[in-house]
C-alpha cells in the first residue's frame, strides 16, 4: 500500500490569479482548480492585475468575483498606491489578508519608490495583518528602517540574494517581527538556466547565481525561510513568446512536487516541507483550518512535469521535464472532498474567503 502524508491546510500566499481585465491571461475558477490540483487549501491573491486592488470599488469587484467563481478558499492584498489610498484602509482592511507594497518596478503599475510614502503606508495600516512586500537588495534595508519603526508584521516576499538572506537572518536575530518567502523557482534554476528557458525564464525577482540560490537553501534549512510561496504568476504562451515578454512564471500546480523533491534528495524532512506550505503561512496570518482540511499526498513514487498535465490556463511550465515527487491524491475542505486526485469535485462558488471567521 502506498503510503499518503497528511499536509493539513496548505497556503499558497503569493498568487496572482488575474481574471477581471486580464483574464485572457488566467481567471479565478481556473487558477483555483489550478490550486487545488496542487494541493492548497487556500491562495492569497495580489493586488497589481487591473483594475488595482487599491480602492473600495476594485475590492468589490475582486471579492465578488472571486466569491463567484473560487473552487478553493482564499484571501486578496490591498495595493499600496503611490497617490494614496489609506483613508480608504479602515474599509477595506476588514476584507483582505493584507497589504501589499511594490517597492521595485514588476508586472503592473504599483510601485512606490518614495520612502515618505511608504512611511505614510505603514503608519496607516492596521496592526494585525501581515504587510507583504516586494523588496529586492537595499530596499530590503529601507523596509527594515519602517519595521523597527512601527513593529507590524512584515511579510518579505521572493527573497532571491544572499545578501536579502542574510540580512533579513540579522534582522531576525534582531528580534524583528518579519516573515520570509522564497520561491521554488529561484531554489531550482539559477540565470543560466535562462539559456534553455528563454523568455519562459523570466520574472521579477530575476533568476540569480547558484551562489544566491545556495544561501536560500542554507535559509531553508536554518529556519529564515519561512513560507515557500509559488508567486504563480500565469501569462500567455503567445505573450511570453512575444518580442515584449511580460514577468512572471505560473507554479500552483508544482510547488509541493518540488519540493516533495527536495524531501527526496534529503534537503528537507517531511516536517519541515509541512511548516513551510502550511504551518508557517498559518501562523503568519493567523489562520486556523478546520480539522477535515487536509491534502493527501504520495511523496514517494516519482512523476514527470508535462504541460499537458497542468489546469492553470497559460498551460506552460519552466519546470516542464523535471522529475518530481508529490502527487496530490485527495484534498478536503471543511469536510468536504474537493479533489480526487484528477478531477474537481465542487461547483465554483464553493470557496470561502478564509480571512473572515465565522461571526465576523
Ligand atoms: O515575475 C513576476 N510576475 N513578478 C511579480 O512581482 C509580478 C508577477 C506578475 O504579476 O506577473
Ligand atoms: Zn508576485
Amino acid at each position: 500500500m502506498t503510503n499518503l502524508l497528511r499536509i493539513p491546510g496548505m497556503i499558497d500566499p503569493h498568487v496572482h490569479m488575474r481574471d477581471l481585465e486580464w483574464a485572457h491571461k488566467a481567471t479565478f475558477a481556473s487558477e483555483t482548480a489550478a490550486a487545488l490540483a496542487g494541493g492548497y487549501w487556500m491562495v492569497m491573491d495580489m493586488p497589481n492585475t487591473p483594475p488595482v486592488t487599491t480602492t473600495r470599488p476594485a475590492v468589490e469587484q475582486k471579492r465578488a468575483a472571486m466569491q463567484a467563481q473560487a473552487v478553493c478558499d482564499w484571501g486578496f492584498y490591498i495595493g499600496a498606491s503611490q497617490d494614496g489610498n489609506e483613508a480608504e484602509y479602515p474599509y477595506i482592511a476588514p476584507l483582505a489578508c493584507g497589504l501589499k507594497i511594490y517597492n521595485n518596478a514588476t508586472t503592473g503599475t504599483l510601485l512606490i519608490e518614495d520612502q515618505a510614502v511608504r512611511e505614510r503606508h505603514y503608519q496607516a495600516w492596521p496592526h494585525g495583518k501581515p504587510i507583504a512586500v516586494h523588496a529586492e537588495d537595499e530596499t530590503v534595508d529601507e523596509i527594515l528602517a519602517l519595521v523597527r519603526q512601527y513593529r507590524k508584521h512584515t511579510h518579505f516576499c521572493h527573497i532571491s540574494t544572499q545578501y536579502e538572506i542574510e540580512t533579513l537572518r540579522a534582522a531576525k536575530a534582531e528580534g524583528l517581527p518579519i516573515s520570509v518567502g522564497v520561491t521554488p523557482h529561484h531554489l531550482y534554476l539559477v540565470e543560466d538556466d535562462i539559456k534553455h528557458l528563454g523568455t519562459l525564464g523570466h520574472m521579477k525577482p530575476t533568476l540569480k547565481r547558484p551562489a544566491d540560490r545556495d544561501a536560500l537553501w542554507a535559509g531553508i534549512a536554518d529556519g529564515v525561510v519561512d513560507v515557500v510561496e509559488s508567486d504563480h504568476a500565469p501569462h500567455t504562451l503567445e505573450e511570453k513568446q512575444s518580442s515584449k515578454p511580460p514577468y512572471g512564471v505560473p507554479g500552483l500546480e508544482t510547488t509541493l512536487p518540488l519540493m516533495g523533491l527536495a524531501v527526496h534528495e534529503k534537503r528537507i524532512t517531511v516536517e519541515r516541507l509541512i511548516d513551510l506550505l502550511a504551518l508557517n503561512a498559518q501562523r503568519i496570518w493567523r489562520l486556523t483550518p478546520d480539522a477535515a482540511t487536509y491534502t493527501l499526498v504520495e511523496l514517494e513514487s516519482p512523476d514527470l512535469i508535462e504541460r499537458s498535465r497542468l489546469r492553470s490556463r497559460c498551460g506552460w511550465s519552466p519546470f516542464e521535464g523535471m522529475k518530481v515527487y508529490g502527487k496530490v491524491r485527495e484534498v478536503w475542505i471543511r469536510g468536504t472532498q474537493v479533489y480526487d486526485g484528477e478531477a474537481i469535485l465542487v461547483a465554483q462558488g464553493f470557496g470561502r474567503n478564509g480571512m473572515i471567521r465565522d461571526g465576523e
